[in-house]
């Protein structure tokens, strides 16, 4: 049976402050995308916002208050960035998605047809991480990878925390009770979105928390070897 991977890109990845990073970062994500594909493994990626999103939502923020209109700004932020990945993949020729779905029933559809899926956001209240876990579930995968800009999930926040410890292999639950279980406001950041998790628990699916900087990393995952990162049993 062909294995199908889902993957949530954190929208930071795509813009690693230096300009010869980002190509190179993005070079090599082509080549994993080739080499999956080689595979005959199937990929859906879903891809967040990043700056885009940070900075459309600073702007109307101070026009609008209703966050799930700030939401919609984050949302086409994060297709932008969908479409940038979909037309690399598509230039060399992967058998790339042509459109970028708007619901993960969509994209579990077009990846009977096509090897690679790249789609963004879909509704307001929760990130792409959230996405990335209900797609997983439509497509009947019993995993996710979360690439974010973190090595690893920390028993507290490490920007404030000299002490805080990473965490290798930890339960859903535990997970929950770091990240807690409300959902963010629009653009806020954790290290997996609170919704991400209750729906990770519900579908009994587990998360690899892995820093998407590193694309090696990415590559082991997906390939089932030991990767740097942290693991998230939800069974
Ligand atoms: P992201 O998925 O990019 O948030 O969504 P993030 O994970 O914090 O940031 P990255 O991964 O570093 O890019 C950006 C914003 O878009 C809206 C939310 O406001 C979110 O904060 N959004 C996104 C939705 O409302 N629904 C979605 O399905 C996706």
């Amino acid at each position: 049976m062909t294995r199908t991977h889902i993957v949530a890109l954190g929208g930071s990845l795509l813009r690693p402050e230096e300009a010869e990073k980002r190509q190179q970062w993005l070079g090599q994500l082509r080549q994993l995308i080739v080499h999956v594909e080689g595979n005959g493994g199937k990929l859906g990626i879903v891809v967040g916002g990043g700056l885009p999103a940070r900075e459309g939502i600073e702007l109307a923020k101070n026009i609008i208050s209703d966050s799930e209109k700030l939401d919609e700004v984050g949302i086409a932020a994060t297709r932008l960035n969908a479409t940038i990945l979909q037309q690399i993949f598509l230039d060399i020729g992967c058998n790339v998605a042509p459109s970028i779905p708007t619901t993960t029933g969509e994209a579990s559809k077009l990846i009977d047809s096509y090897s690679i899926v790249v789609m963004g956001g879909t509704t307001p209240g929760h990130t792409t991480d959230a996405v990335a876990i209900a797609l997983a579930r439509d497509c009947g995968a019993r995993n996710c990878v979360i690439a974010t800009n973190v090595d690893y999930v920390y028993d507290k926040d490490p920007r404030e925390h000299d002490d805080a410890n990473p965490m290798f292999d930890i339960s859903i639950d535990r997970l929950a009770e770091i990240t807690g279980t409300e959902p963010l406001s629009p653009g806020q950041s954790a290290v997996v979105d609170p919704v991400a998790v209750g729906w990770a628990r519900d579908a009994s699916i587990d998360i690899a928390v892995l820093d998407g900087r590193d694309i090696s990393l990415l590559d082991n995952a997906l390939e089932g070897k030991e990767f740097s990162g942290t693991l998230i049993r939800s069974v």
